[in-house]
């Protein structure tokens, strides 16, 4: 893109300002500014822009809704779906896809937060964790798992420097597929894009709804297509427990027909952070923990539970064809309130005290009330959910790794083996998946 082109572009959408220092930048500064406006989603800005005049007006849904039903199949028909998704496994027609795009900032780690040493002995990282479990899926089911694994611009170089310094963790490279979501400007309250420096444009991801279109630009869904996928098992970053491609979840989406499932646990008490699936106006939706009023997360049924007794840690299938219909619609745009350092008119930079921008993002779970047929599974929170989410306190590093002990000392007392409580356990995911899997393998201990 030449400086013109630039120019008429960015001032046929109200954004002539972001040239304002081309005059001070030297070549290699001016080659980037230009690159980045040649990238900029002029559609979506102004899709931002007319988010941010409704925002001041915006009254939220107030329309009811009811939580949606939660199934537990359990007996002949738990068995029945594992031996489904075994099927489906063997076939090779399931695809594991993780999002670590995210800046972690609760967390606040230097570097991607896939390769935060989570190992209570061996310090191995959350992607160590989660490339060992679909190696030891491969390896039980005779076939190659596909693992797709999307970063962002902030963490890409980072985390594929992560994997190949760890040898892909034995996986087969051929099998690993690293895509990167998409980016976008921050705007300000008028609506004019952000400057971080006088010569770049300040950037963040665009969300983990920003997976569907990233899909498709990177060739992640045309990689799928020629391996035949099905379905795609989808989790985040921070949740070493994940039982990746389990069997059974992915045995009742397909004998349920549905487009998506939604793995979901009983919350720890009613105003914890989770989203909650719920029906409304006859579709499924989300409706995220900012939305629900402290009456709605509070109140009790007849039986004294939680009337929103279940929470959605983001771990779900998905039809590949659901997905890849998705992947074409224009999905909704959310706006964070934020604290942005940025370049003023006179070229001087502004640490703000409180938020003086917008960053925009997509969500994932926007989709839901596009799909004709959905699954909510229960699933045991203590054998699959422990997120890593912030430095200390609940859902920090030390709670999950509290928690991967508790789970690596039932499967060992399922042996009959009892440890003390002050001896640390960890088991490799490639070794063995599940308790069964440690009883066939026997056990090879290594201080
Ligand atoms: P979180 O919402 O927990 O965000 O992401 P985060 O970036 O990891 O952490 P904070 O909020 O800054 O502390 C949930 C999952 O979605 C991914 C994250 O990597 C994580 O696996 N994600 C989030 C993306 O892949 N891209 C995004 O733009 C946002």
């Amino acid at each position: 893109m030449t400086y013109e082109q630039a120019k008429n572009v960015l001032a046929s959408h109200d954004q002539a300002h972001v040239l304002q220092f081309w005059g001070q930048l030297n070549d290699s500064q001016k080659e980037a500014l230009l690159r980045q406006i040649e990238v900029l989603d002029f559609s979506s800005i102004t899709r931002m822009q007319a988010l941010l005049k409704n925002a001041q007006s915006k009254v939220s849904s107030s329309s009811p809704f009811e939580p949606a039903p939660v199934e537990n199949p359990t007996g002949a028909e738990l068995e029945t779906c594992v031996a489904e998704g075994e099927k489906l496994l063997k076939e090779g027609k399931v695809a594991v896809l993780l999002v670590a795009g995210g800046q972690g900032s609760r967390l606040g780690y230097d570097g991607p937060k896939g390769a935060y040493p989570i190992g209570p002995i061996t310090h191995n990282s959350l992607f160590w964790f989660h490339a060992r479990k679909v190696l030891g899926l491969s390896q039980t089911y005779g076939v190659h798992i596909p693992f797709y694994v999307m970063t962002s611009e902030s963490n890409d170089a980072a985390t594929r420097a992560h994997f190949e310094s760890n040898d892909y963790f034995g996986l087969p490279r051929e099998d690993v597929f690293f895509f990167i979501q998409g980016m976008w400007p921050a705007l300000t309250p008028a609506g004019k894009i952000i400057l971080d420096t006088p010569g770049h444009i300040f950037m963040s991801p665009d969300g983990h709804g920003g997976t569907l279109m990233a899909l498709n630009r990177s060739g992640a869904f045309d990689d799928m297509e020629n391996r035949g996928i099905r379905h795609i098992f989808f989790f985040q970053v921070d949740n070493p427990m994940v039982e990746i491609a389990d069997p059974a979840f992915i045995g009742l989406h397909e004998i349920r027909n549905a487009d998506m499932s939604l793995k979901v646990c009983r919350k720890r008490d009613g105003h914890e952070g989770m989203g909650v699936v719920v029906t409304r106006n006859g579709h499924y939706e989300m409706v995220e923990y900012s939305e629900l009023t402290d009456e709605q997360m509070e109140r009790i049924n007849p039986d004294g539970s939680l009337w929103l007794a279940y929470g959605s840690p983001a771990i779900h299938v998905f039809s590949y064809d659901f997905l890849k219909t998705e992947a074409a619609r224009a999905m909704p745009i959310h706006l964070a309130h934020k604290k942005i350092a940025m370049i003023s008119e006179s070229g001087e930079l502004i640490k703000p005290e409180a938020p003086n921008g917008y960053k925009f993002e997509k969500f994932i779970f926007d989709i839901i009330p596009n799909a004709k047929r959905l699954v909510t599974f229960e699933f045991e929170r203590k054998n699959e959910f422990s997120p890593v989410k912030n430095a200390t306190g609940n859902d920090s590093p030390a709670t999950t790794q509290r928690d991967l002990q508790m789970k690596w000392r039932t499967w060992l007392e399922q042996l009959e083996i009892r440890v003390p409580d002050t001896l640390s356990i960890e088991i490799d995911p490639a070794y063995a998946l599940n308790a069964k899997q440690l009883r066939e393998h026997g056990l090879r201990i290594g201080c």
